[in-house]
C-alpha cells in the first residue's frame, strides 16, 4: 500500500472504531485530512461540535483561525495534513481522558509513519505532551526540535488563542516563522530523502579513503 492508500485505510478503520467510550457519543469520527505527500502535519486535540457533524478537522471557529494563520504564513490548507490526537468528539468538548488518548494513539502513530512529514506541529498541550512530555507550552512554543526522523514544533491551540486573546499575537508570530523553519527542516532532512530505504547508510563506503 502506498501512503495515500494507507491513510485511507486508517480513516476507514477510524470511521467504525469502538476502541474507547467516545464512539458512543460521536456523530462522525474525524480521522484527519490532507495530501499524502504533505511536509507539514498539524495535530490538534479532538473534534468539536462542527467537526463531529461534518467528519472533518478544524472546520469551526478554531478552524477559521487556523486557515487565516496558514494563509498568512503563505501555506495553503490543501497542502498540509490536519488531524487530532483523538478522532471522536469528547462530550461537551471536555478534555480527552488518558484511556481515550491511549486507545486512539495507534491511529495517529500509523498516520505519522504513512505521511512521514518533515515537521509536526502540535496544537495545544495534548499533542505537545506526546512528543515533549512535561514541556511547558509557554517555554517551548515556536521552537523547532528534532524528534527522530523529523522535527516537532509546539504551538498554542487556536481555540486557546480565541479564548485568551493575549495568545493570539504569539500564535501568529509562531506561524510567521514557519516558511523559514520549513526550509531549515528540508535542508536538514535532505540527505535522508536522498537515501532510498533499502540502501545502507551514507557513512558505509569507507574505501574512498585511498585519496
Ligand atoms: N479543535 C481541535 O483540537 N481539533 C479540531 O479538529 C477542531 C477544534
Ligand atoms: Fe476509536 Fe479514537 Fe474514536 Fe476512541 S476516539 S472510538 S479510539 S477512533
Amino acid at each position: 500500500m502506498n501512503a495515500e492508500e494507507t491513510l485511507a485505510q486508517i480513516a476507514a478503520e477510524v470511521a467504525v472504531c469502538q476502541k474507547c467510550a467516545l464512539h458512543r457519543s460521536r456523530k462522525k469520527a474525524v480521522p484527519g485530512e490532507g495530501p499524502a505527500n504533505a511536509e507539514i502535519m498539524f495535530i490538534g486535540e479532538g473534534p468539536g461540535f462542527y467537526e463531529n457533524e461534518q467528519g472533518r478537522p478544524f472546520v469551526g471557529a478554531a478552524g477559521n483561525l487556523l486557515n487565516e494563520l496558514l494563509a498568512k504564513a503563505g501555506l495553503k490548507r490543501e497542502e498540509v495534513w490536519i488531524g487530532n490526537v483523538v478522532k471522536c468528539r469528547p462530550p461537551g468538548n471536555r478534555d480527552p481522558l488518558p484511556e481515550e488518548l491511549a486507545a486512539c494513539d495507534e491511529y495517529l502513530e500509523r498516520q505519522i509513519v504513512a505521511l512521514n512529514p518533515k515537521i509536526i506541529i502540535t496544537l495545544g498541550r495534548y499533542s505537545m505532551n506526546k512528543f515533549m512530555p512535561g514541556a511547558k507550552i509557554s517555554a517551548v512554543h515556536g521552537q523547532m526540535r528534532r524528534v527522530g526522523a523529523r522535527f516537532v514544533i509546539a504551538m498554542y491551540h487556536p481555540a486557546a488563542a480565541l479564548h485568551q486573546p493575549a495568545n493570539l499575537p504569539i500564535l501568529a508570530q509562531d506561524f510567521a516563522l514557519l516558511p523559514k523553519l520549513l526550509e531549515q527542516a528540508r535542508a536538514a532532512l535532505k540527505h535522508v530523502a536522498a537515501v532510498p530505504a533499502e540502501e545502507p547508510p551514507a557513512e558505509q563506503p569507507k574505501q574512498l579513503s585511498l585519496f
